[in-house]
């Protein structure tokens, strides 16, 4: 193929992908459709997850007028928003059930969306820009977690950023030492302190909003400009308009659980399921209190790295991303029916590991000689 050729092909790629000629009024807004089938149910979770983020975007701006990001007054500053700021805790439990929310349906997001195809040409830069926004919203937990300062937040944080220095131990010369640099960049200096915490929160509020912005951005015009994805392997052909019937019945949907959430971040801290000693502040002379865990949305990789090696696990976790962000030239050829039977493998796996985990890291460590 010549140089001119490819150009021209790679032109035609773009042009599939971002057909502008879409961008009108009529054809975003009055023309667009939703197709009604037995797997319908899944078109809600992206909706949902938009959702939720936009909470954590309204409740975490309030945070922000209270909360002081040192060592010092961050764990103080958490207290008082909690026990002497009007409707403190309200918000605190909002942003902190909200963000288990997002991470659910982001999960469940990306599962319907595999098993429906909806990755297929010529919505495969929507994939990956979503699997982008999976891994921004892993970021949002993981730095979120430390910003409290308390036991267990500054405690996991040192077992997951432990965990990035051990994987130089499984690799060859010179590549050695940089998973240990990498920790050391993140943290900001040799045990996690202010460094940490000041990284950590310039991440939390600035640099990964900015990136989820970005990409969402990109990832709603791709879903404007494409519209729905028909999901199923032979279609109803009958589908409802997404102005005014799916749009309204997405905001019903919204209402009711924004009731739920209300409700339970009323009358139920998060952090009422774990036990108090967690909670108190971080102490650099104590020891590592029993039960520090990370949150529930990293079991599935977390007890999988207390049973197996450790190299195994990496390996198997890089290969996951690269295999996620390469599935729609992966699974080009595959039936729904195929996809249908992983994402339901999937599912039992996440829902195994994230509920029973502890007994099954308990079951297999009695097992081991
Ligand atoms: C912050 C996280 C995310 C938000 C807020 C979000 C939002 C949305 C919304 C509102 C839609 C249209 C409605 C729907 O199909 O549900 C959508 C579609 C889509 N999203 Fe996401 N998304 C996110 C993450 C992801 C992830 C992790 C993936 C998969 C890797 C993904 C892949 C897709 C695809 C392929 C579509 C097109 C669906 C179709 O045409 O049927 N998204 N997203």
């Amino acid at each position: 193929m010549s140089t001119s050729d490819r150009i021209q092909h790679a032109g035609a790629w773009l042009r599939e992908r971002f057909p502008l000629e879409k961008l009108t009024f009529e054809s975003l807004f009055q023309k667009k459709e939703v197709p009604v089938h037995h797997m319908s149910w899944g078109y809600y979770f992206g909706g949902l997850a938009l959702f939720f983020f936009s909470i954590q975007l309204v409740t975490g701006l309030l945070l922000l007028f209270y909360y002081q990001p040192t060592v010092a007054d961050a764990h103080a500053s958490v207290e008082l928003i909690t026990l002497h700021v009007g409707g403190g805790a309200l918000i605190r439990n909002l942003h902190t059930w909200s963000s288990s929310a997002m991470i659910f349906c982001v999960f469940a997001h990306l599962i319907t969306a595999f098993a429906m195809k909806a990755f297929e040409k010529p919505r495969e830069i929507t994939w990956v820009s979503g699997v982008l926004l999976l891994l921004v919203t892993f970021g949002f937990g993981f730095t979120g977690y430390l910003l409290p300062w308390h036991q267990i937040a500054v405690n996991a944080t040192k077992v997951g950023l432990q965990s990035i220095e051990e994987a130089g131990a499984y690799l060859p010369g010179a590549l050695a030492g940089i998973p240990r640099q990498l920790k050391e960049l993140i943290q900001g200096e040799a045990a996690v302190g202010q460094a940490t915490l000041s990284r950590f929160y310039a991440l939390h509020v600035v640099l990964l909003p900015l990136a989820i912005f970005a990409i969402l951005g990109q990832h709603l015009f791709m879903v404007q400009i494409h519209g729905m994805s028909q999901g199923v392997e032979k279609p109803t052909g009958k589908s409802e308009k997404f102005f005014p019937i799916f749009a309204l019945k997405d905001f019903s949907i919204w209402g009711m659980i924004f009731f739920v959430l209300f409700v339970v971040a009323l009358c139920l801290p998060f952090e009422a399921f774990f036990s108090y000693p967690l909670f108190e502040p971080f102490d650099p002379q104590g020891s590592t209190p029993d039960g520090i865990k990370p949150e529930w949305y990293f079991f599935f990789v977390y007890y999988p790295l207390e049973l197996l090696p450790f190299w195994l696990v990496m390996l198997l976790s890089t290969l996951a991303v690269g295999a996620l962000l390469a599935v729609p030239w992966i699974f080009q050829g595959a039936s729904r029916k195929t996809l249908r039977n992983m994402a339901f493998a999937a599912t039992v796996y996440l829902v195994a590991m994230t509920v029973f985990g502890q007994q099954i890291y308990e079951f297999f460590k009695g097992a081991q000689p």
